[in-house]
């Protein structure tokens, strides 16, 4: 018997990718879950494959997360249905594909409303009880959060936005008991770049890269949870990940050149030539 057994999790974008790996993983440890996402029928159908009887200890909201109203009626119905909260796990995000100058401005609203917005409303209203039960506040954040990346402006902001969001959220409650992680996956085999919007706003289809070479969604959910379990601050993943973030950190003139030429090589790139 895990203490996930007496937790409940708030789980934003659980329909796809990581929200429903660690839909799965906290099922399996034994937590009460509260999972949201715009797509019901893809998150009832992440709730019913849950393991070990976890549809039952489940209650599934369609919430668009950058609506403040569906995130509030999205954080009471985990209260009503379980009385607490223990932890949000901030997730549901979108990515893009353009360059700035092309994008349609509505590309860039759209990616800070869901990636920072939708963390700023699901942390609002699920703070005060998750304060009571000295609980959990994590954003799902991306190596694109320490380091800008070309034709994701919106992305990195949104993320950039996130982790400084979090950090001074950290350090206003640094003696209240509250735990908040910044997770910077790397690289993950989900439908992200399936879903990325172009310049115009429309998804972009399909994935540029070679996503069975990434780390897996599964893997990051085990990772994320056990960092929630040791109380960590911030969690950066893949080697290629801890890297970009050492580098940009001592070399960032350097690593300009470098995340230039490595982006430049996707199939497709927006930049227009080869690097
Ligand atoms: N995959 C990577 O390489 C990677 C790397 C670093 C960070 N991340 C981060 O990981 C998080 C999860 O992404 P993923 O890779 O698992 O991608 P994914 O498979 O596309 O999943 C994204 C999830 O977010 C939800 N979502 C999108 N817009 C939403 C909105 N407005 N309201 C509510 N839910 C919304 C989607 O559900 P609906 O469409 O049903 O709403 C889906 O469940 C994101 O924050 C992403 O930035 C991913």
């Amino acid at each position: 018997m895990s203490s996930w057994n007496t937790k409940t999790v708030l789980i934003t974008g659980a329909s796809s990718g990581i929200g429903a790996a660690l839909a799965e993983v906290l099922a399996r440890k034994g937590a009460q879950l509260v999972l949201g996402a715009r797509n019901s029928a893809k998150l009832q159908a992440v709730a019913d494959a849950l393991p070990n009887g976890g549809a039952a200890r489940c209650i599934c909201v369609a919430t668009d997360v950058s609506r403040e109203a569906d995130c509030r009626a999205l954080v009471q119905a985990g209260l009503d249905r379980f009385g607490s909260l223990d932890a949000v796990i901030n997730n549901a995000g979108i990515s893009m594909r353009a360059l700035f100058r092309d994008a349609d401005l509505e590309v860039i609203r759209q990616l800070m409303e869901t990636n920072f917005w939708g963390s700023v409303y699901c942390t609002k209203y699920a703070l005060p009880s998750i304060l009571e039960r000295g609980g959990h506040v994590v954003g799902i954040s991306s190596i694109a959060g320490y380091r800008g990346l070309p034709a994701r402006t919106g992305y990195s902001a949104s993320k950039f936005a996130m982790q400084g969001f979090l950090e001074a959220l950290r350090t206003e409650h640094l003696h209240d008991g509250l735990h908040v992680l910044v997770v910077c996956p790397g690289f993950t085999n989900t439908a992200i770049r399936q879903a990325s919007l172009t310049a115009d706003g429309s998804a972009q289809g399909q994935s540029p890269r070679a996503e069975e070479k990434m780390m897996t969604a599964t893997e990051v959910a085990e990772h994320t949870v056990r960092a929630m379990e040791k109380r960590q601050r911030t969690l950066v993943l893949t080697r290629q990940g801890k890297l970009t973030v050492f580098l940009n950190k001592w070399l960032p003139g350097w690593m300009d050149g470098m995340v230039y030429r490595h982006m430049a090589k996707e199939p497709d790139s927006p930049f227009g030539r080869k690097a």
